[in-house]
């Protein structure tokens, strides 16, 4: 891979046209560009552009079995990027009409012109519309929309700040449009869709800020299949993932924590508070918490990657974490800290 400079430029709310035409150029060039979404940090290229989509895989490090997301600027891009079936046309009419621009991603047929290579060979593409303006007026310009899948190497933790894609993949690509922290903090929810004889049935594949209770009326609501390492496409999800360097433990029971002398120990809390979760446990090097306080879950799912990141960063051999109740987003953060955990 070619070693580069890697410029930051702005995008402040006001002003963002200069950034908004930096980033399309390099893009219409075939080049690779990190954006800001409402969830994470996208590493975007044009979809159409097989080339500028393999940089993608090499940037991150990823394999080539994991497919990407589409981002469409407008609705009626859905129909450059896949093709919707008649029998969820209306289910999908009615998801986009509440949920988009914003954190849902459908999965359905590819149109035939989407490049293998975004979606790994499969007969389906995953698609969302960003609530992120300046993501969305970067697609407009540009008349393409954008593969872009998180600004992380492959397995790490999520970027929610334009600081952590520099940490992430600082001399790898061009271009980071800052354009402050990301709203939402997790990745997007990931749906499937079929049609039922009675109601459409909505498989969550990735759960995250649309939550299970905010979809029930859509349709019947199912859970995935686990995936495993013999078919890690199924639903698309690769068991371990948004890991830190420094191994973290999930700890469901307090009888799983055998400190070892001489080893620091730091806690993801979540509310920090003395008496309460583990706070009082162990005497920690270090404690970050997702939501000081009375803790409300939008907060620690916005603070969750971030805090992990501090966490990764203190000098610790581990990193303890506490669950949390698994409704609304809690159970996106649980996933998520699942997936992060050596236990899982
Ligand atoms: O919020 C988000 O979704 C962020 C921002 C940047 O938009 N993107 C994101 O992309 O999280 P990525 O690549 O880190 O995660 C995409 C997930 C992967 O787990 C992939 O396996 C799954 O989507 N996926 C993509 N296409 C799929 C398909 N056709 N079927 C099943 N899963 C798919
Ligand atoms: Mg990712």
């Amino acid at each position: 891979m070619i070693v580069r400079v890697t410029n930051i430029i702005s995008a402040s709310d006001e002003d963002y046209k200069e950034a908004v035409q930096a980033a399309t150029a390099l893009l219409a060039a075939g080049e690779v560009v990190a954006l800001p979404t409402e969830t994470v940090y996208g590493l975007a290229a044009n979809v159409f552009d097989p080339v500028a989509v393999a940089k993608i895989f090499a940037v991150k490090e990823r394999p080539s079995f994991d497919p990407l997301i589409v981002h469409v600027a407008t609705r009626p891009d859905l129909d450059r990027v896949a093709i919707v079936p008649d029998d969820i046309r209306v289910t999908v009419e009615k998801l986009l009409n509440a949920f988009w621009p914003g954190p849902l991603t459908l999965i359905l047929p590819k149109h035939p012109d989407i490049p293998d290579l975004v979606t790994s060979g499969l007969p389906t593409v995953a698609v969302r519309q960003s609530g992120n303006k300046i993501f969305r007026a970067i697609g407009k310009e540009l008349g393409q929309p954008l593969a872009a899948p998180s600004a992380n190497r492959f397995g790490r933790i999520s970027p929610t700040s334009a600081t952590a894609v520099h940490k992430e993949l600082d001399g790898r690509i061009p271009l980071i449009v800052d354009g402050g922290a990301c709203s939402e903090g997790l990745e997007s929810t990931i749906i499937h869709i079929e049609a039922g004889e009675k109601r459409p049935t909505i498989t969550i594949l990735r759960p995250g800020p649309i939550t299970k209770e905010m979809l029930q009326n859509f349709g019947k609501i199912q859970r995935p299949k686990r995936s495993n390492e013999a078919n890690p496409m199924a639903p698309g999800m690769l068991s371990s993932h948004y890991a830190p360097r420094t191994p973290l433990l999930l700890l469901e029971r307090v009888e799983d924590f055998r400190p070892e002398s001489g080893k620091k120990y730091g806690l993801l809390s979540y509310t920090g508070e003395a008496g309460r979760g583990y706070v009082n446990l162990y005497s920690w090097s270090a404690m970050e918490c997702l939501s000081p306080g009375n803790g409300k879950l939008p907060e620690a799912a916005l603070r969750l990657f971030h805090t992990l990141r501090k966490l990764d960063e203190a000098g610790l051999d581990m990193i303890i974490a506490e669950p949390i109740t698994e409704v609304g987003l809690g159970v996106a953060v649980m996933d998520r800290l699942r997936r992060a955990s050596i236990s899982f």
